[in-house]
């Protein structure tokens, strides 16, 4: 495939409808969906609330769909009792016992699979050692753990006693990790020795360890699994290694049924302000929206092998590996490492290896697995693959060309899929059976998501092609139902811009004439490298905290594999740096970065100047130093400025 055939067809409006193989298999077919879009229109609580009943197991039936006498707090089929991993292992056993869950493979080529029976047992097993250590339903647990499948089992587990996980990246710092905990006043940590990365070991416990040294009182268990062999400590009393603690227990352990809205999980997650913010979500909304859309848009069958390539320390890894999935009876790939350890092949082989059927991943990775050619992945069988999904952040649609040419033997279909930790589940997507998608569009919200795209004042925008603001007009069931100790930080971040009316997403896009939406990147403060999301300010107060540094302003450019890059202005105590000593500067604030926050916070530039550009008022000018950051013309008014001369040092001419 040649560049120059994806340059010109670029302004093309293509359009790619589904396979009619696909469309005579598909679980939702253009009928099903009119069918769906037709009854949320008409009675949106029926809708939701015919399908919370087909959908979940209740130990109790729900007497009220939605009440919304707390607006924004809305909650979601109250009355009712469930469990969440009793909804996604138990309903499966006595059809699917021996049907494979998880396929997992770790970085150094070990294999092992766990069928649902399998799984079932760990998780109780497990489930039984929190409530051996005294966890009881509602307790806070952080899990901190490489990609295996105890991941999930951990997280069953919790689920399985009432008890609220928070993952937290593994990728994270200890002093990330530290912050978390503390917000969320966990009792325990469940983590490992360490987990393989790069070909590299992530020192888990280490960090763990340092998190915890000098403070987090409340935490008194220290979970540990074996998992890379390297000498820990284990502190006496408050340590325990996962082996021991499962060794004497049962295989069986009794689901604690909980209220609707009984938080499941908390996830922490990048906001404008410094302070990452604990997104709660509601064990039976979640399962829903988390469930449907595993049918809906995956269009699950009984022999797919489904592989979504995210971390569980991210909430893609939440609904589309560790719980929707299993609640529709998937078998799941898990895979520990790198994508391209050892080599650019790996995700290929691994689609080969274990027959994967389904792929989600995100554009950051399409981009870079991209670069490195059409041959490696075409030196791979991936015939079985029968759909593509993405997700993360904006698709270009060179990288959309690629995934359906040389990925999806340009025929199958791709989903590219718009959502947010905050939303639990995907919310505008394609619906792979039914529509006929355009290269960069998410295309259209799901039946029973009444999203929009409206102006300054919050009326809709109606003309083709003009942005706004993304909002969602009415509440649905897997929405955040608050920032975990700060509901009046829920309200002002998603509320309050257009009084409580609709949700603000942070977004911006516009909708074609078809109704398609085309996300085009955040409103806010927020970053978003290689498709997560990181504050500007985080990354911040992580500079201004090293002894050196006075003031730092970070901005994003655009990144051609990550999406944007890291840009960071910073003003040290005293003389600016310039030659080898700005360069060792330079290294030292990206691993001090590296170090505090998460290696993917890393500033990709560090540039040195004598002050900041600021308004009369004192505020950063922000879009000025984007504009630098970019390498464009500054057409900026920059008559405020105390000294035209610091513009040079900005872009790294002086
Ligand atoms: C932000 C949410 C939801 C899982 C991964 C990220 C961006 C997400 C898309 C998409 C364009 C997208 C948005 C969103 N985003 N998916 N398909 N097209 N942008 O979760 O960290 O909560 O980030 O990611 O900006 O607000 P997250």
């Amino acid at each position: 495939m040649s560049d120059n055939k994806i340059e010109s067809i670029l302004n093309e409006q293509r359009s790619f409808p589904p396979p009619q193989e696909f469309i005579d298999s598909a679980t939702i077919k253009a009928a099903d969906l009119e069918a769906l879009y037709a009854k949320a229109a008409a009675d949106y609580q029926g809708y939701w609330g015919d399908l919370a009943r087909e959908t979940i197991h209740w130990q109790k039936p729900f007497n009220q769909v939605l009440d919304e006498s707390s607006a924004p707090n809305y909650t979601w089929f109250r009355g009712g009792t469930l469990n969440v991993s009793y909804n996604c292992l138990d309903i499966h056993l006595e059809s699917l016992g021996d049907k494979t869950a998880i396929i997992f493979e770790g970085e150094e080529g070990d294999t092992r699979s766990l069928s649902y029976a399998e799984l079932t047992a760990e998780v109780c097993r497990f489930a039984n050692a929190l409530k051996a250590s005294g966890m009881e339903a509602g307790d806070r647990i952080v899990i901190y753990m490489p990609m295996v499948p105890e991941a999930v089992i951990a997280m069953q587990a919790c689920a399985r006693i009432g008890a609220i996980h928070s993952v937290v990246f593994g990728g994270f710092s200890a002093s990330s990790l530290r912050d978390r905990i503390e917000d969320a006043g966990a009792r325990a940590v469940i983590t490992a020795d360490g987990g393989h990365r790069g070909g590299r070991v992530v020192e888990l416990k280490a960090a763990t360890d340092k998190a915890l040294a000098g403070g987090c009182a409340t935490i008194e268990k220290v979970f540990v699994l074996k998992r890379s062999g390297q000498e820990i400590n284990m502190q006496e009393g408050r340590d325990l290694w996962w082996a021991d603690a499962v060794a004497d227990q049962s295989a069986e352990c009794q689901p604690t049924f909980v209220d609707s809205e009984h938080p499941l999980f908390l996830l922490y997650t990048s906001g404008s302000t410094g302070k990452p913010k604990g997104i709660q979500h509601a064990a039976a909304g979640y399962l829903l929206n988390a469930k449907i859309t595993n049918q809906w848009v995956f269009d699950l069958h009984d022999d797919d092998v489904f592989w979504c390539t995210a971390d569980v320390g991210w909430v893609t890894g939440h609904s589309y590996v560790a719980y929707g999935p299993l609640a529709v009876g998937a078998t799941i790939v898990m895979y520990e490492g790198a994508p391209t350890y050892p080599d650019g092949g790996r995700f290929w082989s691994i689609c080969e290896k274990h027959g994967v059927t389904v792929f989600y991943t995100a554009p950051t990775a399409i981009r870079a697995l991209m670069k490195l050619g059409d041959e490696i992945p075409q030196s791979y069988d991936l015939s079985r693959i029968r759909l593509l999904g993405t997700v993360g952040e904006p698709i270009n649609p060179e990288a959309w060309m690629w995934y359906r040419q040389v990925i999806g033997r340009d025929k199958i279909p791709i989903v590219d899929t718009w959502w947010q930790t905050e939303t639990g589940a995907i919310m505008i997507t394609p619906i792979p059976g039914v529509t006929a998608t355009k290269p960069g569009s998410c295309t259209r919200p799901l039946p029973g998501i009444e999203a929009d795209i409206v102006d300054e004042n919050g009326n809709s925008i109606d003309s083709p092609e003009a942005g706004g603001y993304l909002v969602i007009r009415k509440p649905w069931p897997s929405m955040l139902r608050t920032i975990w100790g700060d509901n009046q930080r829920y309200i002002e971040t998603y509320w309050r811009k257009f009084n409580n009316r609709f949700y603000v997403a942070g977004d911006s896009a516009h909708r074609d004439a078809d109704g398609f939406y085309w996300i085009m990147g955040r409103i806010d403060d927020v970053l978003n490298v290689a498709g997560h999301r990181l504050g500007t300010m985080e990354v911040e107060s992580v500079l201004v905290a090293h002894e050196r540094v006075a003031e730092a302003a970070v901005v994003g450019r655009p990144h051609d594999v990550k999406g944007e890059a890291i840009c960071a202005y910073v003003v040290l105590k005293g003389e600016r740096p310039t030659g080898a000593e700005a360069e060792a500067l330079t290294s030292e604030l990206r691993n001090w970065v590296g170090e505090e926050l998460a290696a993917i916070a890393k500033p990709d530039d560090i540039r040195f100047a004598d002050n900041l550009p600021k308004t009369r008022s004192g505020k950063i000018m922000r879009r000025l130093l984007r504009t630098i950051a970019r390498g464009e013309q500054i057409t900026q008014d920059t008559s405020t400025l105390e000294d035209e001369a610091i513009l040079d040092q900005l872009r790294g001419d002086a």
